[in-house]
């Protein structure tokens, strides 16, 4: 079985200390992909960095709206020329949080529809994060089309929310967030077909139950893979299936 965490942050400093091994361990517990995600200009950097001393990791670029301090045009250029590297298969994370941030948000629409026309000008995808803003998050997409769509990383469980992704015809990615044992997480689940869902860790973040609380890691979207198959009522094996022909589909990687 293999499996791809579409939203991770090597990049992150929480893995300093053990990056290598734990990017060896994860390729060898079968979590065979996954994309190492930027939210500003130096963490898309490294992100990059990463993606290049590892076949198998991929990476994005972006400022996400927790990082507007680097919006500006020239960082957003900056943003631009990364983005044509090889390993670079999505802008993100990017998008609305108005759950971190109220006072400014003007700035975050202006940043976040600025993104999407480099989206669309290098014809990629997008990942999305959106947090308390779903119908400000949906407007801009409605008034702003991707080309490539995209993905609503770490999707909140919000039922409008997903249908109008799908209707829009992104994808959906669910997170350690539906294991939270007050997720109310089977309806947003089951909402989602099989050819639209994927599995991410946004590790170091959001460890999923039972280790809730602690550093996370791409090992564990296992653990994200098997509560979906416990909902859906299908195999593990199905689940790792169709969600890592998701990622490649959606992040057009070849094999
Ligand atoms: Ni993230």
């Amino acid at each position: 079985m293999e499996f791809f965490d579409t939203h991770s942050h090597f990049n992150d400093e929480k893995f300093d200390e053990d990056r290598d091994e734990l990017i060896k361990e994860m390729y060898k517990q079968g979590i065979t992909k996954t994309v190492c995600i930027g939210y500003n200009v130096k963490e898309s950097l490294h992100a990059i960095q990463i993606s290049e001393n590892t076949d198998f990791i991929y990476s994005s670029c972006g400022i996400s709206p927790n990082d507007i301090e680097d919006f500006n045009e020239e960082n957003l250029k900056q943003i631009e020329e990364m983005a044509k590297h090889e390993k670079v298969v999505a802008i993100g994370e990017i998008g609305l949080d108005y759950y971190w941030n109220k006072e400014n948000k003007n700035k975050q629409k202006e940043l976040f529809i600025k993104q999407i026309e480099i989206a669309n000008k290098l014809n990629k995808p997008i990942t999305i994060h959106t947090r308390d803003a779903v119908m400000d998050t949906l407007q801009i997409l409605k008034e702003h089309p991707v080309n490539k769509k995209g993905i609503f990383h770490c999707c909140p469980l919000n039922v409008e929310l997903i249908k109008e992704g799908l209707k829009l015809g992104f994808y959906i990615s669910f997170s350690g967030n539906i294991t939270f044992k007050n997720a109310k997480s089977e309806e947003p689940v089951k909402m989602v077909p099989n050819d639209k869902i994927l599995i991410e860790t946004d590790s170091p973040y959001l460890s999923p139950e039972p280790f809730r609380g602690t550093r996370n890691t791409p090992i564990n979207v296992k653990l994200v893979a098997q509560k979906i198959a416990t909902i859906k009522e299908i195999s593990l094996e199905e689940v790792a299936k169709v969600t890592y022909q998701n990622a490649l589909n959606i992040y057009e990687i070849k094999e």
